[in-house]
């Protein structure tokens, strides 16, 4: 069957029968995709077929299937999916080549397999190559279904005679469809694949998992096209290097979003971190100036997070402002309120931050433990370990509350933590353990804090000298 296709300018919209490198319409430079030329939408011509929509009240919609949840066998998972896999939802889990989304997936399809039929679709790697690896990490492999194929038509036809539970496609780059003509991982290809497998997941009830490939110029052809069709949106972040993989929701619809999964990549593959506080603090052995411990608040769960800055007199007229972790334009205005408002100088000094462990910070709650580690590194003066900093700061200088603060302090004291540098606002009357809790309410009674803190380590480390 030979279908019509048109091409569409992504940004005018304007239908052209061929490519073209630029928009007769606007003049936009490759913003054509190939699409399926969409039937008459004259509304005279629809309703030949004889099928009238059908409204439903609400208190009719039964629930039956919609809200089950089914555990992955993963905990970490199960938390960034929002407590488990919900049947008819379509999940994207985009991530670096390499980065063990496939590794993830096979692991959690293994303990599915134990209760229901799962099949496993991969364009990319051979059967042998899938079982080579659920073999050396030790996976039950009686249940797992395997299918290699690319083409979206033919994976549908299989997968509604076999009647998966959960389905998964590695990776929808890969996938094309006979209704275009443009070749796989192109836009086009890949959304109208995703498209028609997000449309059977839901007909059908089948969980489906689309893995995606970040790109690295970009993510046109990449998963961020698919976002809006899917129910929830999982990120693989950390550093290729590095031992853990974050698994952060972005998009969920049945929980919570910036939730954080987190994994150490093993031996014998993905495996969870119980305790993850304690793998984002690097210990030394005497306090070092420009380290500071935060907790942050990712998702519902309050995670302690170093934060390590690097002041350094600067030989150019534009010194540099580097920030690995945190957001660089925040970093800028919180070097100027620091100015502002504390008279402490940086237009002279390169910055350099940095969030240990390679895991990202997307709230505020950041700024004060970011400047404290400024403060730190510029004076050369060490904050003692025991010490944990939090609180929002705002560009009158003010320091603003943060969520959630009692439940950051009780992880700080479980992990050791003797005091902390909070916002006024987030002092209640309960007490955390023997924590000394020191209220701040602006940036310049912070500054003195710290001062008074770092004055008195180096004290005791001379005396220890
Ligand atoms: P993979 O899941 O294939 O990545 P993706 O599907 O995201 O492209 O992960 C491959 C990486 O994980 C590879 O660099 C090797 C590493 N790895 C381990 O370290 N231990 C293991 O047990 C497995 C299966 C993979
Ligand atoms: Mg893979």
């Amino acid at each position: 069957m030979k279908t019509k296709t048109t091409h569409t300018c992504q940004a005018c919209g304007a239908q052209h029968p061929k490519w073209a490198g630029q928009c007769l319409g606007c003049d936009a430079w490759n913003s054509l995709v190939e699409e399926v030329a969409t039937i008459s939408k004259n509304p005279r011509h629809q309703g030949y077929a004889g099928t009238v929509p059908v409204i439903t009240p609400m208190e009719n919609v039964t629930l039956d299937a919609g809200d089950a949840r089914l555990p992955s066998g993963i905990k970490e998972l199960d938390r960034v999916l929002g407590g488990g896999l919900v049947t008819g939802s379509a999940v994207l889990i985009g991530g670096d080549p390499g980065i063990g989304k496939s590794t993830l997936l096979l692991q959690a399809l293994a303990f599915l397999s134990q209760h229901l039929k799962v099949l496993y679709v991969t364009g990319e790697e051979s059967l042998q190559q899938v079982t080579l690896r659920a073999r050396r990490l030790g996976l039950p492999e009686n249940n797992l279904l395997l299918l290699t194929d690319t083409n979206v038509e033919r994976i549908l036809q299989c997968a509604q005679k076999e009647k998966p539970g959960v389905l998964v496609i590695d990776s929808i780059q890969t996938m094309h469809t006979d209704l275009l003509q443009s070749a796989p991982g192109a836009v086009g290809q890949v959304r109208e694949s995703a498209a028609q497998l997000v449309a059977f997941a839901k007909q059908t009830q089948t969980a489906l998992f689309l893995v995606g490939h970040v790109t690295k110029e970009g993510t046109l052809a990449g998963p961020r096209v698919l976002e809006h069709m899917v129910d929830c949106v999982l990120y693989f972040e950390g550093e290729q290097d590095s031992r853990y993989r974050v698994i952060r929701a972005v998009k969920n619809r049945f929980g919570a979003v910036n939730e954080l999964g987190i994994f150490a990549m093993t031996d014998k593959g993905l495996k969870e971190v119980s305790n993850p506080s304690a793998i984002f603090l690097s210990r030394y052995e005497q306090p070092v100036a420009g380290s500071v411990v935060m907790a942050t608040r990712e998702g519902s769960r309050p995670l302690l997070v170093e934060v390590q800055a690097l002041v350094d007199q600067s030989h150019s007229g534009n010194p540099r402002r580097v920030s690995v972790g945190l957001d660089g334009q925040r970093l800028n205005m919180l070097l100027a309120v620091l100015h502002r408002h504390s008279g402490i100088i940086t237009y002279d000094q390169d910055v350099f931050i940095n969030v240990v462990g390679g895991v990202r910070i997307t709230e505020t709650g950041a700024d004060l433990a970011l400047l404290s580690a400024v403060i730190s590194s510029l004076r050369n003066r060490p904050i003692p370990a025991d010490v944990l900093i939090f609180g929002e700061v705002g560009l009158a200088g003010e320091i603003r509350p943060v969520q959630g603060g009692q439940e950051r302090l009780r992880e700080a004291a479980k992990h050791g933590f003797k005091r902390a540098i909070v916002p006024s606002a987030n002092v209640s009357k309960e007490k955390i353990g023997d924590m000394i809790i020191l209220p701040v309410s602006s940036l310049t009674q912070a500054v003195n804090e710290i001062q008074n803190i770092s004055l008195h380590s180096r004290v005791l480390e001379n005396t220890v000298l």
